[in-house]
């Protein structure tokens, strides 16, 4: 599996912290012990706090699940190092550039081939200064720079717009057509000898199995093709649900709530996904500008298509007010909201895609849902319609629910299910986590699962106008409770109705 060749060293910012504990690191040791990191490579990380080199293995390895591979973990660890320092300090990044130089001058690297990736795992106030000082200190003059970075992408279009910029400013957001070639022919890291910087902006979802999957179920069958627009669909579910409240999270999640923290980036992304145009190839520029495309059709949501809810404590479970790490115990933040989104285009005029997403819930799901419009003229009588969904997780399949003359003496006709579940049809599989897929493509120089800096504007200018009244507290603005553990608030049922979804499951 070594398919990639060349030399990298992949600094890990913010090395001591959660995200680079939870998942930048295991993702890393499951691309490791998969051969799927280049041959010579050396992971160093850097973060504020003074530890040494057993210490920085310790923290960074203790979310790694090792199994039979604890030889694996050991030769992971032995192309790991860790360096201390401030996120302000150009006497600190000087010293992480001597560091990274005397690693590449020990391991050999030809001139032309020091290729640094930074991995920012850091709290968005330090995304521009620890940039600014990469830049100025610690970007690679012998080789390719990639910036990696994560949300929050700013708090609405203005604050986002002036994150764009900076970073922009820094590190360059298009592809140079010749390493487009490299990419292509999977030369990555071992081909050119000029400079070159490029961002990756991280929405996990994109690195999910099932979501990565979305195009080529649309487009690798002639049947999905035909049948995914309004003459058929009528209307789209995309829905998050998670078991747990904020617990532990409540003053980050406070601040941003559940639209910011999950829709307009993981769910919005998935939408796009499954409404865009077929691109004309799977080069990252071609699908990226499908996305926007459709981002573009699609008008700021208006508070009258939405609903917002707040969970409070149920069955010995606290409600979101009861948080110990939440600060304002009036809080209106919602941790529930099921929006709409109205795409202006041929293909979707009129069906309705609802967005919704909550903490606290009765159960852990994502999926899509697409509903198709009942049969005209129904010989068999009934109403049941035929839907489609992509189960993105727990047990990823895609199944659609149709309807089936009832096996045996009977004429009754029943609804049932095309099942595609992945866990029994391909057992032998395991998927790999979103993360290893984002970091291997940064690694292959692929942009395509990676939100580009017109995308991300175009998410921010449908939510902005929403997010401002209710940051505002405006009084269009009713934020219903609902117990931990439910199914959301008990408005839900009514709403989705509303836009079209019906529940009856008998044909
Ligand atoms: C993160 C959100 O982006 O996504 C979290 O900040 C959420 O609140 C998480 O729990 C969900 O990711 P996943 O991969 O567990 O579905």
């Amino acid at each position: 599996a070594k398919e990639l060749q060349g030399a990298v060293t992949i600094i890990v910012l913010g090395a001591s912290g959660d995200l680079a504990k939870k998942k930048t690191y295991p993702a890393l040791f499951g691309l490791y012990r998969n051969g799927f990191l280049p041959e010579n490579v050396h992971i160093v990380g850097y973060a504020r706090t003074k530890m040494d080199h057993e210490e920085y293995l310790k923290r960074v390895t203790q979310y790694i699940k090792v199994g039979v591979d604890q030889d694996k973990l050991e030769e992971f660890k032995a192309i790991a190092s860790y360096v201390s320092g401030q996120y302000d300090d150009d006497a600190s990044y000087q010293n992480l550039d001597k560091f990274i130089q005397e690693s590449e001058t020990q391991r050999g690297i030809p001139s032309g081939r020091k290729n640094r990736v930074f991995y920012m795992a850091l709290p968005p106030s330090v995304f521009i200064p620890v940039a600014k000082g990469l830049k100025r200190n610690v970007y690679a003059k012998e080789g390719s720079n990639r910036l990696v970075v994560e949300k929050p992408f700013g708090m609405d279009s203005e604050s986002s717009n002036h994150l764009a910029r900076e970073l922009g400013a820094l590190f360059t957001e298009n592809e140079v057509s010749h390493w487009k070639r490299c990419a292509q022919e999977k030369l990555l890291l071992n081909c050119c000898s000029e400079i070159f910087s490029k961002i990756y902006r991280i929405d996990h979802y994109l690195g999910k199995e099932m979501v990565k999957n979305v195009m080529n179920l649309r487009f690798a069958n002639v049947l999905f093709g035909h049948a995914w627009d309004r003459t058929y669909v009528d209307n789209v579910q995309i829905t998050f649900k998670e078991p747990f409240g904020t617990e532990g999270r409540g003053g980050y999640f406070d601040e941003f709530g559940i639209i910011r923290d999950v829709i307009q980036n993981h769910l919005l992304q998935v939408l796009t996904l499954i409404a865009m145009e077929r691109p004309i190839s799977t080069d990252s520029e071609a699908i990226r500008d499908e996305k926007v495309k459709v981002l573009k059709c699609i008008q700021p949501i208006a508070i009258q298509d939405t609903l917002l809810g707040q969970y409070v404590g149920a069955d010995g479970k606290p409600g979101y007010l009861e948080d110990e790490t939440l600060k304002n115990k009036d809080s209106l933040t919602p941790t529930f909201a099921a929006v709409v989104c109205r795409i202006n285009n041929e293909r979707w005029e009129g069906v309705p895609f609802i967005l919704k997403a909550g903490k606290a819930l009765n159960e852990a799901k994502v999926e899509v849902r697409l509903q198709f419009h009942h049969v005209a003229g129904n010989l068999y009588g009934g109403s049941a319609r035929n839907e489609l969904v992509i189960r993105i997780q727990p047990n990823e399949a895609v199944y659609m629910k149709f309807n089936n003359k009832q096996p045996g003496l009977s004429y009754q006709t029943i609804q049932t299910d095309l099942d595609l579940s992945y866990h029994s049809r391909y057992a032998e599989l395991s998927i790999p986590d979103a993360y290893e897929s984002l970091i291997l493509d940064v690694l292959r120089n692929d942009h395509s699962n990676f939100v580009r800096d017109d995308e991300l504007d175009r998410a921010w200018k449908i939510f902005t106008p929403l997010l401002h009244k209710i940051d505002a507290h405006d009084s269009d603005v009713h934020i219903k409770p609902y117990a931990y553990g439910s199914r959301g608030p008990k408005e839900l049922e009514d709403f989705v109705k509303k836009y079209g979804y019906h529940r009856d499951t008998k044909a």
